[in-house]
């Protein structure tokens, strides 16, 4: 038999696939603005969060709902060098594969050239970078000319870091016509988070474990942040998967605070 408790730790698996989303009202709210942005006439779209916050979660799921659609392409990792860029722009927008090498006065009379079928079909392409932190500033600055065109339209996801605001910096300030930022859950949303998630793997009996004191405690340590959550309950139920093997008394009504404790530990949260 399956164990329920190797079933639950997987749910936790730090993973991005747009078939786990999980519906937030916060989130969908957003989600929701965004999809109406895409729609009108703006030129850079900006996501911006903390690591772990679930930009990457939620450029998946926009991709994922809007290829059916219309023209979407999602770059996870940055392309950093420059003409390889444009190259798997050209290629993949408009079709024109380059063997030597493009560079961005190129890739502009491409646009240019494009332009025509771009206002028949009205439907702009969208393409979706994400950890554009990566981006040099040079690239950063033709990606901002290339969406002036309007022929091609940008949503940038950038990582947030206690050190240096990104957004702050000048380059993001004068041309962003929206920016959007994810952050991490509140104790009510962690709670939703955690038992969706569980309930979309038939995982009920588990998900009925967290409380709102459990969730409470869980969402001190991890400040509802989702990955810190994920790895926190991937080890907690990596205990209960040890505990199951040995045989050992386990209460499955409540989870014990010394577990989530341990599991902290375990996953760095809290010190030893
Ligand atoms: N709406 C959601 N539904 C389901 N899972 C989510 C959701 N948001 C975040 N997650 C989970 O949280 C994890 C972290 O999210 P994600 O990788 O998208 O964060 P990020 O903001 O892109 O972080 P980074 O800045 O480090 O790239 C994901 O692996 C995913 O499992
Ligand atoms: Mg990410």
């Amino acid at each position: 038999m399956e164990s329920i408790f190797v079933n639950s730790k997987e749910v936790f698996l730090d993973t991005v696939n747009a078939k786990d989303y999980i519906q937030l009202d916060r989130v969908s709210n957003i989600y929701q603005s965004l999809k109406n942005s895409i729609k009108k006439p703006l030129k850079l779209i900006l996501l911006y969060g903390r690591p772990g916050t679930g930009k990457s979660m939620f450029l998946a799921k926009l991709y994922n709902d809007l290829s059916a659609s219309q023209a979407i392409y999602l770059y996870k990792t940055p392309i950093l060098d420059e003409k390889e860029f444009y190259k798997t722009l050209a290629r993949d927008i408009f079709n024109i594969k380059y063997s030597g090498e493009l560079n961005f006065t190129q890739m502009m009379k491409i646009i240019d050239n494009a332009n025509i079928s771009i206002e028949n079909t009205k439907e702009v392409p969208v393409v979706l970078l994400d950890e554009a932190q990566l981006y040099s500033e040079a690239l950063m600055e033709k990606i901002r000319l290339l969406s002036d065109t309007r022929a091609i339209k940008f949503v940038i996801t950038l990582h947030k870091t206690e050190e240096e605001d990104l957004i702050a910096k000048e380059h993001f300030q004068t041309r962003i016509w929206e920016s959007i930022e994810l952050e991490n859950a509140s104790s009510a949303e962690l709670k939703i988070y955690i038992q969706k998630k569980l309930m979309k793997a038939n995982c009920f009996n588990t998900a009925s474990m967290f409380t709102t004191p459990t969730v409470n405690k869980i969402h001190k340590l991890t400040r509802g942040n989702y990955r810190d959550t994920n790895k926190l309950l991937y080890t907690l139920f990596d205990i209960y998967v040890s505990y199951e093997k040995n045989n050992q008394y386990m209460d499955i009504n409540k989870i014990p605070i010394k577990y989530i404790e341990m599991a902290a530990i375990h996953t760095g949260l809290i010190d030893a």
